[in-house]
């Protein structure tokens, strides 16, 4: 059976992991555990992207060798992701060796059947974007996106033609609504499709820190051709061994990306998989960009979020939560602490952690620890079951905040039913009844819990012990305190 295939961009490695790069990796983290809790058998890839002009001034700043700099950075995403529970199936370097081969090798292929021809640049060029740009599209001589200068560049370099596949990209879009996802960012690459599409540049002459061209070694490949090459290369595309076993990853179901990133991803990397004739990606998806307290984040600025710094104060599934309960994904949206205090305080300590621990708690005093038995006809597990489609809905179409706000729309209203049924009273008057409303609350709060688990796995595991979650009869929870899930805070 074909794998589910899931991808982040590879990041660059001339700076430490930020939020930015955590939010499209747990993005994808969620999705996966997602599929995963569906019984789909994912593959989950994210990586580094390590080449090119900007690494290796970056490295030279710091005197050191770009690859031993990349081996240094590499360190701390790997890290990064191992504190925000990331489970990737596989960590890609563009600077693997095997990588490095496959993407000569495609370079090789592209030239013999006419999709990379020799030619001449001139033009303007912004290293920090690692992209070309227009006269029409430099503002006062700076580069639009990083407002640095922007470099005139001439020399000669490899062209891959991507003039050429403008009708056929135009098609495939129409056929394939899903494609561009956010449908909303869909038009702008629509447009720019439209009006023409030139051939780009494909490799540089100056840079020494890139892939050399087979035949042409005074050429290094340009880093995006060689990094958008990962999303094959990583499950096993071979061109001198073809092995038909890559075809259970490929195609990708979705590659996150930035919304700054969407042109690359959907009008280049989709024309390179024609002209290396293979089938198209299903859905590029191109989130919003985070700013902090409404200014961009950067370095210069000092106001750079590590979300280390969170998961020491509150635990790696805060941020998570937090991240995809604040934004609608696809939007942009700002972070401050303020408001990730606000959600911890609210939604979490008052929502969640005082529901499970209300219910717990009466579980343990009004039924001696022994979880009450389910009815069969309990018209709550039949609405949870309702509401359970409208959230596989939501995840399906990515749409993570709607289904967490349906989530805890439900732990509202359980908070509620407590409240309006009081059970302290029930057990004086009617303790039966009570015990179908425990029981009835147990079942909800086991829903909730398989809910919550992409966003909040630990979370998930620990109210899945306590509701214990898989035994049959006689569930019986432990006779030790029950540790709060969200601990107060000031
Ligand atoms: N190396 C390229 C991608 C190559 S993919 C074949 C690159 N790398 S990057 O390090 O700059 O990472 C960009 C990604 O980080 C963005 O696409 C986005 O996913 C994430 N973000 C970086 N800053 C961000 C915000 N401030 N907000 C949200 N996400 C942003 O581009």
């Amino acid at each position: 059976m074909k794998k589910y295939y899931i991808t982040t961009p590879l990041y660059y490695v001339n700076y430490m992991p930020h939020l930015g790069h955590a939010y499209t990796t747990v993005a994808a983290d969620v999705l996966a555990r997602y599929m995963k809790s569906k019984k789909k058998e994912v593959f989950f890839q994210t990586g580094t992207d390590e080449h090119g002009i900007n690494i290796e001034r970056t490295a030279q700043a710091y005197n050191k060798d770009p690859k031993q700099w990349a081996d240094e950075i590499v360190i701390h995403f790997k890290d990064m992701w191992k504190t925000l529970h990331i489970e990737y199936d596989y960590f890609i370097r563009t600077t693997d060796k095997e990588h490095e081969k496959q993407v000569q090798l495609i370079f090789e292929k592209l030239i013999d059947n006419g999709n990379i021809y020799k030619g001449n640049y001139e033009g303007l060029y912004c290293s920090s974007c690692e992209n070309f740009y227009e006269e029409g599209e430099i503002i006062e001589g700076m580069c639009p996106i990083h407002k640095k200068p922007i470099e005139r560049i001439s020399e000669e370099t490899y062209f891959f033609k991507l003039s050429k596949y403008q009708d056929k990209l135009l098609r495939y879009y129409k056929q394939n609504p899903q494609f561009l996802s956010p449908s909303y960012r869909a038009l702008e690459i629509i447009r720019f499709v439209e009006n023409g599409l030139k051939d780009i540049s494909v490799s540089r002459t100056r840079v020494k820190w890139g892939i050399p061209v087979l035949r042409d070694p005074s050429h290094t490949i340009y880093v995006w051709f060689d990094a958008l090459l990962n999303y094959i290369t990583g499950p096993g595309y071979r061109i001198d061994k073809p092995d038909d076993s890559f075809y259970n990853i490929w195609p990708c179901d979705v590659h996150f990306i930035g919304k700054e990133i969407f042109r690359f991803h959907a009008v280049i990397w989709p024309a390179m998989l024609m002209a290396l004739d293979l089938p198209l990606p299903k859905k590029i998806y191109a989130h919003g960009w985070w700013t902090v307290e409404g200014e961009k984040m950067s370095k210069s600025r000092g106001n750079v979020i590590n979300p280390i710094d969170i998961v020491r104060e509150y635990s790696s599934d805060v941020f998570r939560y937090f991240i995809f309960r604040e934004v609608p994904f696809g939007q942009d949206g700002d972070f401050s602490y303020q408001a990730l205090k606000n959600r911890y305080n609210s939604d979490l300590c008052n929502g969640l952690g005082n529901l499970f621990s209300r219910v717990l708690s009466m579980v343990k005093k009004y039924c001696q620890n022994i979880m009450p038995e389910s009815p069969n006809n309990s018209r709550l597990i039949e609405y949870f079951l309702a509401v359970e489609k409208e959230i596989d809905k939501d995840m399906e179409d990515l749409n993570f905040s709607l289904a967490l706000d349906k989530i805890w729309k439900k732990i509202s209203y359980m908070n509620k039913l407590i409240d309006e049924q009081k059970p302290w009273e029930l057990a004086k008057t009617d303790p039966e009844k009570l015990k179908v409303f425990l029981s009835d609350m147990i079942w909800g709060l086991r829903m909730i819990a398989k809910w919550i688990y992409p966003f909040m796995p630990e979370t998930s595991v620990k109210m899945s012990m306590y509701l214990a979650i898989g035994e049959t009869k006689d569930k019986i929870i432990g006779d030790e305190k029950i540790s709060p899930l969200f601990p107060r805070k000031n």
